[in-house]
């Protein structure tokens, strides 16, 4: 990708000069995937999952050929395997030599293949006519990996392999095929806990026991404050540390919505920047998405939309159904919170979080979303 004008981008990933923090998970990443552990990478959206896949790439490119797929972006075992080919392409343009074996390994499949005039990505697509040439056709290249490796694939929110039809059969060949790879690693990483969870942790699943997993989580508020400034400085700008902080604090911690903000005020700043900017771009912020909240609220009930103003004003909602809190939001008797949560969290509005002592609490997912409900 090209450089970014601003120091703070809000898509992709632009290297390690613009990336904050991560040491011990890229480390811990890095070191799974060089003693041949795979593994499984679990956060919420939007805390920086894609991102650290790309930055443990880069240190891991000047060896291994580094594979990327976006499991989101399949509708189907189809899409997979077209989304496969083309990673499998891209991880490996620039290594002159087995470039070439996997352009000529390609042509039989005869694929169209084409440039992405943005990303300048190539983009390859073959007319499956089974589910049977998928699978060959990935084995395949799967071989030809191991072969040539090392190399490294990441499946990015491999849970949603879930909602395809034939998800579950998938799952079951996808582990049956990696197992006896010597020299292909996988990353598999997913924002839906239960799902993911499920499937690498259950007895019952194919993938059982087979991966190492990582969490990650918020990224420190020291090094992010320290990372935020010293942006500022190199650009000749600057920024006080009251100021930051009230950046983390409305972004409570979360990696895209503290990108987001700093991405605005940095641009508004000229030589220093002041609390209005930030309250400038929040504003912008909560205008840009308000229509979409809208819709949002129109396409729930009206007691639906209730709880989730609760729990957003709540911050942290514990106890669902204690009685302060029912009686605090006026929400009637606690099934119907329950029911109503259920849905929420089916929605993914809510995410369930986890504290290490084991006790839960529910958020709303969307930071953004949780601000505007707070104000109103
Ligand atoms: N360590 C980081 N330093 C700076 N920006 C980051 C970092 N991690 C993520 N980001 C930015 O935050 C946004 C969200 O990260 P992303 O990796 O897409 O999250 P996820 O995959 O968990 O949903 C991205 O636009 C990315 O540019
Ligand atoms: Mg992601």
């Amino acid at each position: 990708m090209t450089e970014p004008i601003n120091p703070f981008p809000i898509h992709g990933y632009f290297g390690p000069e613009l990336f904050c923090d991560r040491e011990d998970e890229k480390d811990a990443l890095i070191e799974a995937i060089r003693n041949g552990r795979n593994v499984t990478l679990f956060a919420p959206r939007r805390i920086g999952k894609s991102a650290l896949i790309q930055h443990t790439f880069h240190f891991l490119k000047p060896r291994w050929s580094c594979i990327y797929i976006d499991v989101q972006e399949a509708s189907s075992f189809k899409d997979f395997s077209n989304l496969f080919l083309t990673g499998l392409l891209n991880g490996v343009k620039n290594r002159k030599p087995l470039f070439k074996k996997v352009q000529e390994w390609l042509l039989s499949f005869r694929p169209v293949l084409s440039t992405n005039p943005h990303t300048g990505s190539f983009e390859v697509e073959v007319d499956f006519k089974s589910n049977s040439q998928q699978q060959a056709s990935i084995k395949s290249a799967f071989s030809l990996l191991d072969e040539l490796g090392p190399a490294v694939i990441a499946m990015d929110e491999f849970q949603h392999i879930h909602s395809w039809d034939d998800g579950i059969a998938v799952e079951a060949w996808l582990r049956a095929e990696i197992q006896h790879l010597k020299n292909v690693r996988f990353i598999f990483s997913g924002s839906q806990f239960h799902l993911l969870s499920e499937m690498f942790q259950s007895a019952k699943r194919p993938f059982f026991a087979s991966t190492q997993s990582i969490r990650i989580s918020k990224i420190n508020p020291d090094i992010y404050r320290a990372f935020i400034s010293r942006m500022f400085k190199e650009n000749n700008k600057t920024i006080e540390t009251s100021d930051i902080d009230s950046i983390l604090e409305w972004s409570d911690g979360n990696t895209y919505n503290i990108q987001l903000l700093c991405n605005r005020v940095f641009s508004k700043t000229k030589k220093k920047a002041d609390s209005s900017m930030i309250n400038e771009s929040i504003v912008e912020i909560y205008t840009e998405n308000r229509l979409s909240y809208f819709a949002l609220r129109n396409s729930m009930s009206k007691y639906q939309w209730q709880v989730l103003s609760a729990i957003a004003i709540e911050g942290k909602m514990y106890a669902p159904t204690a009685k302060d809190f029912l009686k605090k939001y006026d929400l009637g008797a606690g099934p119907s919170v329950l029911r109503a949560l259920e849905y929420l969290l089916s929605r993914e509005l809510v995410y369930q979080y986890f504290l290490d002592n084991g006790d839960k609490y529910y958020q709303v997912y969307d930071i953004i979303l949780m601000r505007w409900l707070q104000k109103k």
